[in-house]
């Protein structure tokens, strides 16, 4: 199964795409975790990113691409793709990528919650010491630029015909299991296709 995860920061992407990365025993591909191990590693990838990550702003795209480029060409079948892209220019690059490794996404998984929830999630894991970006400021510059940037790859991606969305206000295990049943339905749809799922 190949799935890109759409959403705004603190959705549930990261614990949804774990789940669904599991169950159908792929790679979870997370942009964020990705970037945030060149921090903690101090690598110059890490240093270009880590003021970006501090400010709750976008990564530029050549050091994006850079820091995932070597996770996509590894793939070799299925993977879960979360957080990337972000933007729609992320988006078009993406797609050659993938044109090019015979690795089109199947399914762009959009999970929606309202920005009082998502605030309230992000702003709990800040105060038991989770990320250094969930504080109140930085959590409203992240979502700014969700709705500026990212949103807009849900028509992308619909126009496309492959956007999937999601409800996520509801309890995690509730949107997972709902998410598991529509991927396992494209189950059959993909392995007609020759798709390696
Ligand atoms: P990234 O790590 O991707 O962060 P984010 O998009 O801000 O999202 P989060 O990881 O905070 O939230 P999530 O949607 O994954 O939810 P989660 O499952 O963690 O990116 C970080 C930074 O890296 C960006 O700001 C940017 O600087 C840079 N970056 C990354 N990709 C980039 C790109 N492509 N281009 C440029 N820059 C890029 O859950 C959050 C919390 O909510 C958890 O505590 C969880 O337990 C809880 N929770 C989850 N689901 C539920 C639920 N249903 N009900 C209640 N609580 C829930």
């Amino acid at each position: 199964m190949r799935v890109l995860m759409i959403g705004a920061p603190g959705s549930g992407k990261g614990t949804q795409g774990a789940r669904i990365a599991a169950h159908f025993n792929v790679p979870h591909i997370g942009a964020g975790d990705i970037l945030r191990g060149h921090v903690a590693r101090r690598t110059a990838i890490g240093r270009a990113a880590q003021g970006h990550l501090d400010r709750g702003g976008l990564v530029p795209d050549e050091i994006v691409f850079d820091a995932l480029g070597h996770a996509l060409c590894e793939v070799d079948g299925g993977y879960i793709l979360d957080g990337m892209p972000r933007t729609v220019p992320q988006a078009e690059r993406l797609h050659q990528l993938a044109v090019d490794l015979g690795r089109l996404p199947q399914v762009a998984l959009h999970l929606h919650a309202d920005d009082e929830e998502l605030t309230r999630r992000l702003l709990a894991r800040g105060s038991t010491g989770g990320r250094s970006d969930d504080t109140a400021p930085v959590i409203r510059e992240r979502l700014r630029r969700y709705h500026e940037t990212t949103s807009p790859l849900k028509a992308w991606y619909a126009l496309r015909g492959i956007l999937l969305p999601v409800d996520a206000m509801r309890p995690a295990e509730h949107v997972g299991h709902e998410i598991v049943a529509a991927l396992e339905a494209l189950r059959p749809a993909a392995l007609e296709e020759g798709f390696a799922i």
